[in-house]
């Protein structure tokens, strides 16, 4: 058995990593274009969540009104700023606590009513929830690059995938089924020599692609017309990003970050930043990507709904995996360690080297 099969699922045994214990990270809600002044709901690891913005803030909540369960979201927000549930009127602040009830005089218990409230932070157009209700993150959420850096255009899309946190991230960081289901569109046949240097630490997997040619899709084309060196780095961070990033001749440079939220633990909402710079005007470029990026999309949204009808068809993961299959079984060991809230092994850098054709 080599080292890699080692780390795979046990053979016989099946599984998924189950969401709910991914609890204490920074995950994103929403666009910050989404949140207006009507209260919206998001689910987050299975939890349901109301959110709202209280004088420009945001914030989340449980969403189930303290008194008869009614969603919150389904309220508004009042003109001095509270979240007022639709049946009796009582009314939250932004820490979840009740405020006010209407008619009811007396206020002595009023730090009793109240409905659990995440913490929330907007950076770079998008929502962050941390998804253990009334806890003090340890840190702050990922940052994504290059959004704000002079000479980058940068797009987001959001994607919806009825598929496991695990299956995403893998698909987002696999290089094999790109030149076969994308096939023309991003890469070609294998016809090229590829080594692959893995680096393994505490929260993250990276692989740096050497010898790599320039894809002979139409994107890569388009992106690179003269073609060059290329530098090519996939990266998973825990929980739940996955970044794509191709330097291309001397002056094309494109990072794709995807940051994952798993609304259950069969379905993940992706957040998809990409952010490019090429010789050609990016206004002349995005028409051109875009409609290419949004079939490559839906090709991945389609298989990862196939597979995971088909992994629940069959109670669970069982998955067998050789040397290209890069990523994945390293995406899911951290998962695992994540799951069991355990701390990492250790922070040393851990390097393996692959070779094969693409
Ligand atoms: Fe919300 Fe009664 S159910 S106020």
């Amino acid at each position: 058995m080599s080292e890699l099969e080692r780390i795979l699922v046990p053979p016989g045994k099946k599984g998924h990593v189950s969401v709910a214990h991914l609890s204490r990270y920074w995950y994103v809600a929403c666009l910050s274009s989404e949140l207006g002044s009507r209260p919206i709901a998001r689910t987050v690891l299975g939890t349901p969540m109301a959110l709202f913005r209280i004088d420009g803030r945001a914030a989340a909540l449980l969403d189930r009104c303290a008194h008869r369960n009614l969603p919150l979201s389904q309220g508004r927000v009042t003109s001095d700023g509270f979240l007022t549930c639709r049946y009796h009127g009582w009314q939250y602040d932004g820490s979840g606590l009740c405020r006010l009830v209407p008619g009811l005089l007396d206020r002595t218990s009023d730090r009793e009513r109240r409905v659990l409230s995440f913490p929330v932070r907007e950076q770079q157009g998008l929502v962050w929830v941390y998804a253990s209700a009334d806890a003090e993150p340890d840190r702050e959420p990922f940052a994504l690059p290059l959004t704000s850096e002079p000479g980058y255009a940068t797009v987001l899309r959001r994607v919806e995938a009825h598929a496991t946190l695990h299956a995403v991230l893998e698909n987002a960081l696999d290089v094999p089924h790109t030149g076969y289901l994308h096939r023309g569109l991003f890469r070609g046949g294998g016809k090229h020599s590829i080594t692959a240097v893995v680096r393994r630490s505490a929260d993250r997997v990276e692989t740096e692609y050497l010898g790599e040619p320039r894809p002979s899709g139409v994107a890569a084309r388009l992106l690179s017309p003269r073609g060059g060196p290329v530098q090519h780095w996939d990266r998973f961070i825990l929980p739940s990003v996955a970044q794509v990033e191709y330097r291309l001749g001397d002056d094309a440079h494109f990072l794709v970050t995807s940051a994952c939220t798993p609304v259950t633990d069969f379905r993940t909402r992706l957040f998809a930043v990409v952010s490019f710079r090429t010789r050609i005007p990016a206004r002349l470029v995005k028409p051109v990507l875009e409609p290419i990026a949004l079939r490559i999309f839906g090709q991945d949204a389609a298989i990862l709904r196939a597979q995971s009808r088909n992994i629940r068809r069959f109670g669970g993961e069982q998955f067998m995996s050789t040397e290209l299959d890069l990523m994945g079984p390293h995406i899911w060991r951290l998962l695992r360690h994540a799951e069991r809230g355990e701390v990492p092994p250790s922070q040393k850098i851990d390097e393996q080297r692959v070779t094969f054709m693409a």
